[in-house]
C-alpha cells in the first residue's frame, strides 16, 4: 500500500486539526488510516457492522460491488469458472498464481494424501443426534480436528501452515459427506483418491456399498462451479470471524470451525437453504406478489431470501454464472420445466421491476440460484450451507495464512461506545 495524501480532521473544539494518512491499494477505494487517531485525539471511530471500515489489507480477492466485479488474485471469476477447476482455484488462492501442470500434480497429490479422517474422529459423529443439522455437526467435527493436530502445529512455520491448509481442503469433503451419511443412516463412504475433488465428494455422498456409482460429468462440472464461485469473498462475516479468531494465535482448525458457525446464519451462508424453503413456501407464481408485499412491509421483518448484498449494488457476478449453471443442469437432467426454477425466474423478474428493490439496489445474490442447482444435483436442502462451508474453507485458510504471515498483524480488538449505567455503588442491602 502507498500513502496518497492526507485527510484533515477538524474537531471544532479548539484543538489543532489532526492529519490522517490516506492510503491506496492497487484497486478500489482509498482508506483513511486512523490507527493513530486515538493516541492523537483520545477518540475512537464508531462503525457497527463495518459499514465504512477496512479491517485489514489483503492481496487475495477484490470486489467492485457497484460494477459487479469479483477477482481472485486478479483473475475475473467468469474466466476462472470457465477455464479452471476448483483445485486450480485452491492453488491460486493459497499461492497467488495459477499452477503449472507439474505444480498442480504435486498440489493435487499433497491434498489427496490428507483426505482420510483419523478413525477416532469418525467416532465423533455417533455423539450427535441422527437428525442434527449438518452445520452443527460440521462446527463440532471441524473444531475437533484441532485436538488431532494441535501439538505438532507451529503456526509461525509456513510449512506447518501449508500442511494445515492441505488437511482442511482435503478433509472437508469427507467430513461433509459423512455428516450426510450419518444423518440418513447409511454407511460412510471413504474418499477415492483416483477421482477429482468434485467427483470424489459426489462419490462419498451418493455411492452405497451395494452398487457401482458413476457421477454424471455435467453434475461434476456443476458442483465444481459451485465450489469455485464460493471459494472466497474477501472480508465477509465468516472470513472476518476466522481472521478475528486467528488473530489471537488460535489453532486454524478451531478458527475454521468459528467461520462455519458464522456462515450458518440466514443472513450469510444459510441464505441458500432459506431461499429454497422460501420458494417452496411461495409454491406458485400466483403467490409471488403476496411475498413481495411482505418483504416491502416495514412492519414485517420478512425478507426475500437470496436478494440483496452488503457489497454488491449491482448483479452479483456469481449469481449470473449460477443461473447459467442452473439452465445447463436442469436441461441435462430433463428438468427444464422445474417448478421452483420457473418460480425463481419469475420472482427475480418481478422483484427487479419493483421500485422498492430498484431503489435499494437489491439484486439476486449467488444463493438465489445455488439452492436450485444443488437440489437438482440430488443434494438435500439441509446440506446446502455445509457445501458452501466446504467450498469457502480454502478462502478461510488462505486469509488466515495471509494474516498470520504478516509480521505487523495484531490481535483484533474492537472498541465500543459505552451506553450503560454510569459508575454507582452496590446498594446497602447487599453490603455485609
Ligand atoms: N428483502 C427485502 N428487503 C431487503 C432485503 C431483502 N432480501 N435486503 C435488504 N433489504 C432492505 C432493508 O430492509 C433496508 O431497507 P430500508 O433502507 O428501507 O431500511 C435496505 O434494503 C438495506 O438493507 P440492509 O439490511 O441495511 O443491508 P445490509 O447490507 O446490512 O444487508 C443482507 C445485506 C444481510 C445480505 C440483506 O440484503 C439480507 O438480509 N438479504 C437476505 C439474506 C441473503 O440473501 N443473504 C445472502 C447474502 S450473500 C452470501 O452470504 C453468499
Amino acid at each position: 500500500m502507498t500513502q496518497r495524501g492526507t485527510a484533515i480532521l477538524n474537531l471544532n473544539n479548539g484543538s489543532a486539526p489532526i492529519e490522517l494518512p490516506v492510503l491506496s491499494g492497487t484497486m478500489g477505494p482509498d482508506v483513511i488510516d486512523i490507527r493513530k487517531l486515538h493516541a492523537q485525539s483520545g477518540l475512537f471511530t464508531y462503525d457497527p457492522g463495518f459499514l465504512s471500515t477496512a479491517s485489514n489489507s489483503s492481496t487475495i480477492t477484490f470486489i467492485d460491488g457497484d460494477k459487479g466485479i469479483l477477482l481472485y488474485r486478479g483473475y475475473p471469476i467468469e474466466q476462472l469458472a470457465l477455464h479452471c477447476d476448483f483445485v486450480d482455484v485452491c492453488y491460486l488462492l493459497l499461492h497467488g498464481e495459477l499452477p503449472t501442470p507439474d505444480q498442480k500434480k504435486t498440489f493435487d497429490a499433497a491434498i489427496k494424501n490428507h483426505s482420510m479422517l483419523n478413525e477416532q474422529l469418525v467416532r465423533f459423529y455417533s455423539g450427535f443426534r441422527r437428525d442434527a443439522h449438518p452445520m452443527a455437526v460440521m462446527v463440532g467435527v471441524v473444531g475437533a480436528l484441532s485436538a488431532f493436530y494441535h501439538d505438532s502445529l507451529n503456526i509461525s512455520d509456513p510449512v506447518h501452515r501449508e500442511q494445515s491448509a492441505f488437511r482442511l481442503i482435503a478433509k472437508l469433503p469427507t467430513i461433509t459427506a459423512m455428516a450426510y451419511k450419518y444423518n440418513i443412516g447409511q454407511p460412510y463412504v471413504y474418499p477415492q483418491n483416483s477421482l477429482s475433488y468434485a467427483e470424489n465428494f459426489l462419490h462419498m455422498m451418493f455411492s452405497v456399498p451395494t452398487e457401482k456409482y458413476e457421477a454424471n460429468p455435467v453434475i461434476v462440472r456443476a458442483l465444481d462451479r459451485i465450489l469455485i464461485l464460493h471459494a472466497d469473498h474477501e472480508q465477509n462475516a465468516s472470513t472476518s470471524t476466522v481472521r478475528l479468531a486467528g488473530s489471537s494465535g488460535a489453532n486454524p482448525f478451531a478458527c475454521v470451525s468459528a467461520g462455519i458457525s458464522c456462515l450458518w446464519g440466514p443472513a450469510h451462508g444459510g441464505a441458500n437453504e432459506a431461499c429454497l424453503r422460501m420458494l417452496e413456501e411461495i409454491g406458485d407464481v400466483s403467490r409471488i406478489d403476496e411475498f413481495i408485499q411482505r418483504a416491502k412491509n416495514k412492519e414485517d421483518n420478512y425478507r426475500l431470501m437470496g436478494f440483496g448484498h452488503r457489497v454488491y449494488k449491482n448483479m452479483d457476478p456469481r449469481a449470473k454464472l449460477m443461473r447459467e449453471t442452473c439452465h445447463e443442469v436442469l436441461n441435462e437432467l430433463g428438468l427444464h420445466n422445474d417448478r421452483l426454477f420457473k418460480l425463481a425466474l419469475q420472482l427475480e423478474k418481478i422483484a427487479l421491476e419493483d421500485d422498492y428493490f430498484i431503489s435499494r439496489k437489491l439484486y439476486p445474490n449467488v444463493d438465489f440460484y445455488s439452492g436450485i442447482v444443488q437440489r437438482a444435483l440430488g443434494i438435500p436442502t439441509s446440506m446446502f450451507t455445509a457445501i458452501f462451508a466446504m467450498a469457502r474453507t480454502i478462502g478461510w485458510v488462505a486469509q488466515w495464512s495471509e494474516m498470520v504471515s504478516d509480521p505487523d498483524h495484531k490481535i483484533g480488538r474492537p472498541r465500543q461506545l459505552y451506553t450503560g449505567t454510569t459508575m454507582r455503588d452496590v446498594p446497602g442491602s447487599y453490603i455485609k
